[in-house]
C-alpha cells in the first residue's frame, strides 16, 4: 500500500476540532469525528503513523496480559467491566473501519496467549481466567501449546488478531481525507493557548478551534500535568526472517519475568518473527544494544530463525492503575481541552478506544468509560520515577568513534556526539522540556531524556515529547 503523504501547515486556519498527532489515538478521533460531518484538522509533528502505533507488535487483543484480576480487586467489577467493553469495542471498531474503508493492512486472526513456564505461575493464570469469563470474555487455560520450545500452560483468549499498523494507519488517514478532513505532516506544534478559542501554532501556520486534542502519546501540555503521573517504558524490538511460521501459531506474551513477547508477521519476502523484550526506563540504560544482543539470544536459543532483519525501540507510558488517562483533565477551566496517555502498552485498542471517548465528549454524548479513563482521577504520587543521565563520561576521549556521552565542562553539560570521520558535535544534553540530562541510546542513535521519555535526534530535534522543542546548539563547546 502506498504510504500517504501530507502537506505542511502554513498560514492561519480555522476548525471546530484541532488534532494534535496523527497516531492510533489522533486519526482514530479524527475519522469518527469525519463520520459525523464535522470539522477537523490534524497536525502532525513528524509522518502519520510511524511513531508508537507503526513501532508497536500491533496486536489487536482485549488479553492484556494478566490485568482483569487487578482490575476487579482495584476498580470493581464495573470498572473492570467498562475495561472489557471498552477494548471489545475498540478491537470492533479496528475491524469495521478495516472493512468499510477497504484497508488493506495483513489483518490476521489470532488466538492471544499469556504463557508460562513456571509452574508455580498457573494459579495467576487460573486466576485471570476466572476474572476474564466473569467480565463475559472467552478465556480458556491450555496446557500444549503450538511453540517450539517447553511451556507449562497459557491463558488463550480465541478470535482476536494483529495487523499491520502503519499499513492500518494510513488506510485510516486516506478515509479522514476522502471524508473532508484536512492532516498536515511535518507539523510540530510549539504551542498550545486559550482564548477566545483554542489556538495552536506550529512555526508556519495556526489554527484556531473550539477543541484541541492532544494526541501526542505524552501530553505536550495538559491543565493537569500528565508527566508526573505516568512512567515511560522503551523496549527492544527485533524482526527475524522465519520459514516455519506455524511453529509459532498465535500471538504471545510471558506472564514471567523477563516479559518477552512475539508473533509472526509477513514482509515483502516471505515470513517474520517479531520478538520484544526486554523493558527499561527510557534512558536510564547505559548501553542499550547489551538490551538487543539479550533479545537476540534469546530468540535464537528459542526458534528457528534465520536473519536478523530490522531492529528498534519503542516506547509507551506506564500508570499506577494500569489504566489510560483519556478525557478532559479539567472540563471547566479548560473546556474542550481533551488528552490521551498512559496506555501502559496495550494502546492499540484502547488507543481506539480512546478516539471513541473523545469524539462522543465533542460531540456532546455520554460515554460509558469516562470515568474510568478521567485523567485527573487520583492516583498515588511516588509512581513517576525521574533519573539521571546514564551516558556521563570523564572525557570526549571516552566517547568511542560513532557514540556519544555527556561531557560537563564547568557547570554545563554537553551532548557529545563522536561521528566515525573523528569530528565532534556538542548540544546542550538539557532536556527542554523540564531540564533533565539526556542519555546516549547507542542503537536508535538517539538522545533519550530519563525523566519524562522525551527522544531527540543525534542533531537534536525532537522526535518524542513531551518536549517540544529541540536540544540546544553548542557552539561554545570547549573542545
Ligand atoms: C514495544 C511496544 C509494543 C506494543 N505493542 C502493542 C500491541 O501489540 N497491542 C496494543 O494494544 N498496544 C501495543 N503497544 C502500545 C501502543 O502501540 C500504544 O499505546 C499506542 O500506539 C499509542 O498511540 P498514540 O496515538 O498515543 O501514540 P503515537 O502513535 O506515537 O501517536 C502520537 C503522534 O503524535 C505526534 N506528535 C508528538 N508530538 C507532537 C507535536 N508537538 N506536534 C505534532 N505532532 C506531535 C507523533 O509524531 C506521533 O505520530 C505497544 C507499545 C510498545 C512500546
Ligand atoms: S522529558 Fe521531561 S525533562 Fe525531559
Amino acid at each position: 500500500m502506498a504510504a500517504t503523504t501530507h502537506p505542511a501547515l502554513e498560514g492561519a486556519h480555522l476548525t471546530e476540532t484541532v488534532i494534535i498527532g496523527a497516531g492510533i489515538v489522533g486519526l482514530s478521533t479524527a475519522l469518527r469525528l469525519a463520520e459525523q460531518g464535522r470539522p477537523v484538522i490534524v497536525l502532525e509533528g513528524l509522518r502519520v503513523g510511524r511513531q508508537v502505533s507503526g513501532r508497536s507488535s500491533a496486536k489487536i487483543t482485549t488479553q492484556h496480559r494478566l490485568i482483569y484480576r487487578h482490575l476487579l480487586a482495584s476498580v470493581g467489577v464495573e470498572g473492570a467491566a467498562a475495561y472489557a467493553e471498552a477494548n471489545i469495542l475498540g478491537a470492533g471498531q479496528i475491524r469495521r473501519w478495516i472493512a468499510n474503508h477497504g484497508i488493506s493492512c495483513d489483518l490476521q486472526e489470532k488466538p492471544a496467549y499469556t504463557y508460562t513456564c513456571e509452574r508455580v505461575r498457573l494459579p495467576d493464570l487460573e486466576a485471570e481466567m476466572i476474572a476474564a469469563n466473569s467480565l463475559g470474555l472467552h478465556a480458556e487455560i491450555v496446557e500444549q501449546l503450538p511453540l517450539p520450545f517447553d511451556t507449562v500452560a497459557a491463558l488463550r483468549f480465541p478470535d482476536q488478531a494483529q495487523f499491520n499498523p502503519v499499513h492500518y494507519l494510513d488506510g485510516l488517514a486516506r478515509a479522514f481525507v476522502d471524508l473532508g478532513g484536512k492532516i498536515f505532516e511535518q507539523s510540530r506544534v510549539l504551542s498550545v493557548d486559550d482564548g477566545h478559542r483554542w489556538r495552536v501554532a506550529t512555526s508556519a501556520g495556526s489554527i484556531e478551534a473550539e477543541n484541541v486534542v492532544v494526541a501526542t502519546n505524552m501530553t505536550i501540555k495538559s491543565p493537569v500535568g500528565m508527566a508526573n503521573r505516568t512512567q515511560p517504558r522503551s523496549h527492544a524490538v527485533m524482526a527475524f526472517r522465519f520459514d516455519n511460521p506455524s511453529l509459532v501459531d498465535g500471538m504471545f506474551i510471558a506472564a514471567d519475568d523477563p516479559v518477552r513477547s512475539f508473533r509472526t508477521g509477513r514482509d515483502g519476502s516471505g515470513s517474520v518473527l517479531l520478538a520484544l523484550g526486554p523493558h527499561f526506563d527510557t534512558g536510564h540504560e547505559n548501553d542499550v544494544a547489551a538490551r538487543f544482543a539479550e533479545l537476540e539470544r534469546w530468540v535464537r536459543a528459542h526458534f528457528p530463525v534465520g536473519d536478523s532483519l530490522w531492529y528498534w525501540c519503542n516506547e509507551d507510558y506506564d500508570t499506577a492503575d494500569c489504566i489510560p488517562l483519556v478525557g478532559e483533565p479539567d472540563p471547566v477551566k479548560a473546556p474542550g481541552f481533551y488528552i490521551a496517555t498512559g496506555f501502559n502498552a496495550w494502546g492499540i485498542t484502547n488507543g481506539t478506544a480512546a478516539g471513541l471517548l473523545i469524539s462522543d465528549g465533542i460531540a456532546g454524548r455520554v460515554n460509558p468509560w469516562r470515568e474510568l479513563y478521567d485523567p485527573s482521577r487520583s492516583l498515588p504520587d511516588d509512581f513517576h520515577r525521574n533519573g539521571d543521565t546514564a551516558s556521563t563520561v570523564s572525557g570526549v576521549s571516552d566517547i568511542p568513534k560513532g557514540g556519544g556521552g555527556i561531557v560537563t565542562r564547568g557547570k554545563e553539560k554537553f551532548a557529545v556526539r563522536h561521528l566515525e570521520d573523528g569530528t565532534l558535535q556538542a548540544l546542550s544534553a538539557q532536556c527542554t522540556h523540564k531540564g533533565c540530562t539526556v542519555s546516549w541510546n547507542n542503537v536508535e542513535q538517539t538522545w533519550d531524556c530519563p525523566c519524562h521519555g522525551s527522544i531527540f535526534a543525534a542533531d537534536g530535534s525532537v522526535i518524542h515529547g513531551p518536549a517540544r522543542q529541540p536540544l540546544k546548539k553548542a557552539p561554545e563547546f570547549p573542545r
